[in-house]
């Protein structure tokens, strides 16, 4: 029997702060209508953290549900890799916090790549499970944008919300189960950053700047235009490197940033809106945790299923963008 060494996606869980808040509740103290959003973003709903509400407390939670639902114990995870925009504190990372947590000895860190955070990780993840540095990987995402809104600015504020999701990634030696012609676990990656455009959408401050954290700046409709030509371009790549069409895909799961923007790159790229996972109407765009919020929310409501061909896609701050593409789940020769 012919056996690979594949990346799988083996675990999934997420978590969302307990104050959920419609966009009624946001136009009692902002210049704003249910209206307004729901026609431009498709919003209606964002969770926000407690004021001692932490992005590790969330990341935790996520990172636990994760632990629990791939069957594995939290000392056999090797590497934790936390997408954040919002970190606890400038440093330590939030991921030596959230080691702590679980309890477990995996080298920790941070990475920064705005919304595009979750699909940055996992590309980085994958690589250092192929380069040797361990056997699985917990990668989370999670943010409390809430802590960086402007109130006074409309056009951002009612855009997002908190939250964090977390997968595992397992290296094994898989048979070569082709019955479809492809393969299980990680099949291609596609990322980028092009910094000229860094000041479309920024924070206010930073620790080298003005030793503050600042507030969400955003160049929306210039975000909105970038957003639609580099989300379908990284997917035609991603399926170019991956040698699939467009039609092999069971599901698309795009960062959650606005309706609107999902519907375009599906036009753009020739998809099925129906093959496109949405929770943005209830969740608003909580940055790095968006596609695995959104993914195990579609799990648990029995869209994905195991075997299936996904897409994951984001663009965010820097600007960083990318797609990749999976098999998800275990092979069945795996399951007990
Ligand atoms: N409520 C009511 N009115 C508002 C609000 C609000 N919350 N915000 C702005 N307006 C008003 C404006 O003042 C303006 O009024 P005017 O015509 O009297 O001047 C009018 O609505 C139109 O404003 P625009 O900014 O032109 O609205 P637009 O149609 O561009 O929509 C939006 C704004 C929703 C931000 C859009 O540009 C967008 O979605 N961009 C993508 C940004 C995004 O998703 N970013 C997320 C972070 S990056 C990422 O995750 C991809």
């Amino acid at each position: 029997m012919m056996l690979d060494t594949r990346i799988l996606l083996t675990g999934i869980g997420s978590y969302l702060p307990k104050n959920k808040v419609s966009n009624e509740d946001l136009s009692k103290f902002i210049d704003t209508s249910d209206e307004w959003i729901t026609k431009r973003t498709g919003i209606k709903y964002r969770h926000f953290v407690s004021e001692n509400e932490f992005t590790s407390d969330m990341g935790t939670k996520a990172a636990n549900n994760a632990i629990l639902d791939a069957g594995i114990n939290a000392e056999d995870i090797d590497i934790i890799i936390v997408a954040t925009t919002t970190p606890d504190n400038t440093f330590p990372s939030t991921a030596s916090k959230i080691q702590q947590n679980i309890k477990c000895n995996a080298i920790s860190f941070d990475i920064q790549a705005v919304c595009a955070g979750f699909v940055y990780a996992i590309s980085i993840g994958t690589s250092m499970l192929r380069d040797g540095y361990g056997e699985k990987c917990l990668v989370i995402g999670a943010d409390s944008m809430s802590k960086i809104l402007d109130w006074k600015d409309r056009s951002t504020s009612v855009l997002f919300g908190d939250g964090a999701g977390a997968i595992i990634l397992e290296k094994h030696k898989v048979s070569n189960y082709l019955r479809d012609g492809i393969q299980w676990g990680i099949l291609g990656s596609k990322i980028f950053t092009d910094g000229q455009y860094h000041d479309l959408l920024m924070t206010s401050g930073g620790v080298s700047a003005n030793k503050k954290a600042g507030y969400i700046k955003m160049n929306g409709k210039e975000i909105f235009r970038h957003a639609v030509e580099k989300l379908s371009s990284s997917l035609v790549m991603c399926l170019e490197e991956c040698k699939l069409k467009i039609n092999n895909l069971d599901w698309v799961i795009p960062h959650q940033a606005n309706q609107r923007i999902l519907s375009a790159v599906a036009n753009k790229v020739g998809l099925d809106e129906n093959k496109i996972i949405s929770t943005i109407s209830n969740h608003g765009n909580t940055s790095a945790a968006s596609i695995p919020l959104a993914l195990d929310y579609s799990i648990k409501n029995g869209e994905i299923n195991k075997g299936n061909i996904l897409a994951f896609q984001a663009i965010g701050g820097g600007l960083s963008w990318g797609s990749m593409i999976l098999k998800f789940g275990k092979p069945p020769a795996f399951e007990k």
